[in-house]
C-alpha cells in the first residue's frame, strides 16, 4: 500500500524548483491523484521528471554515485541544474493508507571535496499518533551519514530537541548509500522498512516492442521489467499462479485490442510460454514476434494493469508512441479505472496525445512549462482559467489542450 501525495524536486536538470501536489509545507494544496498525466512541449522536462523518479529508484537499488552515472545520466555535473551551486534535493510526501499519518522524506545529494556525489542529508518526519495537528517529529535525521533514528512505529525528535520514544544514535560508514536502505533492513525500524518497501516497488516502464519479441527462456517472473523483454515470462507466471484467472484476464485484454479475436497461452515442451494471437480472418495463430508494435504495446500495458501484487507507483513515458490515435482514449480510461482511488496503485504518464488526455479530468493533468530562465514550472490543468467550467459544460480535456486553454 501507499502513494505519494506530493513531490518537490530541486536542482535536477531543468527542474530547478518544482512542486507537484501536497507537501508538508503546503498542506492546503490538493494531493496528487492516482493517475497523473504530464504534458508540455518537447524539452520542457517531462522525461526529466520521469528520470527523477528513476534516479531515486536507482539510488535505492545501488548508491547515489552509481545512480548519477546510470541510464545515460552522465554523472552529477550533467544532472544538477546548470549554473546552480546548490545540491540536488527531493522531498516526498507519502501516505501508506487513508488513515495513516503522512510521512515526509527529504533527500539531499551533493558533491564531496573530491567531486564525488554523496548523501548530504536525509530526514524522515511524521507527526505523533493521535495528534491531528501537531508538528511532525523527525524519526530519521542524518547529516553526512551521522545522526539518529527512532525505533518502532511512533516517536521522534521535536524541533526544540525534545525526544519522544527510543532514539538511537547512528553513524553510517558509507555516505554514498542511502541511510533508509541501511536502516530499513533492520526490524526495529519498521516505519523505515515500510517506506522503503514502497520505494522499492516503483516501476519505470520503457517498453520496447522489439525487446518483447525476443524469445525468452522459461523463467516465471511476477513483474514486467523496464523494457518489457520478459513479457512471456510474466504471462508464464500469471498462468502458473492461476491458469483460469489468467485466461479470464486474457479474454478481457483481448476485447480491448482491436482485430484480435483471442489470445491463448501455450506451453512449449521445454517449459517456455508463448502467446498465440488469433486475428480476425485467420485460422492459425500468430506468435508475439509477428505481432505489430502497437498490439504488443497495448497487450503489455493491459497486462501491467492486471499484475498481481502490483507495483505501487508506475511511470510510463509516452504510451501513445506506436499506437493508433483512436485507441488512446480507451487506454487512458482503463488506466484511470485500474488505479482507482485507493492506496494500491499510482500511475504517472507523460504524453503528447490530446486523444489520451481526452479521457482524463482537469485535476489529473499537469503542465510542465519552460520559463524564460530555462527552468520548468509545473501547474495543474485545473488551475488554468476556464478549464473546470469548460469541462463542466461538456468539453474534453484533450480538446481544450489542443485549443490552447492550457499547456
Ligand atoms: N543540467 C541541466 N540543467 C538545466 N537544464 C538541463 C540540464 N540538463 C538538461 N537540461 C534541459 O532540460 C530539458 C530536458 O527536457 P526533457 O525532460 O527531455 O523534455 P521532454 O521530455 O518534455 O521533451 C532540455 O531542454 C535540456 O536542455
Ligand atoms: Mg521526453
Amino acid at each position: 500500500m501507499g502513494k505519494i501525495l506530493g513531490i518537490s524536486i530541486k536542482n535536477y536538470g531543468c527542474l530547478k524548483n518544482i512542486r507537484m501536489g501536497q507537501l508538508y509545507s503546503d498542506r492546503q494544496a490538493d494531493p496528487l491523484g492516482n493517475m497523473v498525466a504530464i504534458i508540455g512541449p518537447s524539452g520542457n522536462g517531462k522525461s526529466t521528471l520521469a528520470d527523477a523518479f528513476g534516479f531515486i529508484a536507482d539510488c535505492i537499488s545501488t548508491d547515489v554515485e552509481s545512480a548519477c552515472d546510470a541510464n545515460n545520466r552522465g554523472g552529477y555535473d550533467q544532472i544538477v541544474s546548470q549554473g546552480s551551486k546548490d545540491p540536488i534535493e527531493f522531498e516526498l510526501y507519502y501516505k501508506e493508507t487513508s488513515n495513516s499519518r503522512p510521512i515526509t522524506y527529504e533527500l539531499t545529494i551533493a558533491k564531496d571535496k573530491t567531486g564525488r556525489p554523496y548523501v548530504q542529508k536525509e530526514r524522515l518526519r511524521q507527526r505523533k499518533a493521535n495528534n491531528k495537528n501537531g508538528r511532525p517529529l523527525s524519526f530519521l535525521n542524518l547529516q553526512e551519514g551521522k545522526g539518529y533514528v527512532f525505533e518502532g512505529k511512533d516517536g521522534g525528535e521535536n524541533e526544540d530537541g525534545t525526544v519522544e520514544g527510543n532514539k538511537v544514535e547512528v553513524s553510517l560508514n558509507e555516505t554514498r548509500r542511502l541511510g533508509i536502505v541501511a536502516l530499513g533492513a533492520m526490524k526495529q525500524y519498521s516505519r523505515i522498512e515500510q517506506f522503503l518497501s514502497f520505494l522499492r516497488s516503483w516501476y519505470l516502464c520503457y517498453f520496447s516492442p522489439d525487446a518483447a519479441r525476443q524469445t525468452q527462456t522459461a523463467a516465471p517472473t511476477a513483474h514486467l521489467n523496464r523494457i518489457g523483454s520478459n513479457l512471456n515470462n510474466v504471462a508464464q507466471y500469471m498462468f502458473r499462479e492461476n491458469a483460469s484467472e489468467f485466461k479470464k484476464i486474457l479474454s478481457e485484454i483481448q476485447s480491448k485490442i482491436p482485430n484480435i479475436d483471442r489470445i491463448e497461452p501455450e506451453k512449449m515442451p521445454n517449459g517456455q510460454m508463448v502467446l498465440q494471437f488469433f486475428q480476425d480472418g485467420f485460422k492459425e495463430p500468430f506468435y508475439s514476434p509477428r505481432m505489430s508494435d502497437g498490439t504488443l504495446k497495448l497487450f503489455a500495458y493491459y497486462l501491467l494493469l492486471h499484475e498481481k501484487d502490483p507495483r505501487r507507483l508506475v511511470f510510463i513515458e509516452e504510451p501513445e508512441n506506436g499506437l493508433y490515435h483512436q485507441y488512446l482514449s480507451a487506454l487512458a480510461g482503463e488506466m484511470s479505472k485500474s488505479v482507482g482511488t485507493g492506496y494500491t496503485k499510482q500511475l504517472f504518464v507523460t504524453t503528447h496525445s490530446p486523444f489520451f488526455v481526452n479521457a482524463l479530468q482537469p485535476e489529473q493533468v499537469w503542465v510542465l512549462k519552460k520559463e524564460a530562465d530555462g527552468f520548468s514550472t509545473a501547474k495543474r490543468a485545473s488551475d488554468y482559467d476556464l478549464v473546470d467550467e469548460m469541462i463542466e459544460a461538456g468539453a474534453q480535456m484533450g480538446d481544450l489542450w489542443y485549443s490552447k486553454y492550457f499547456g
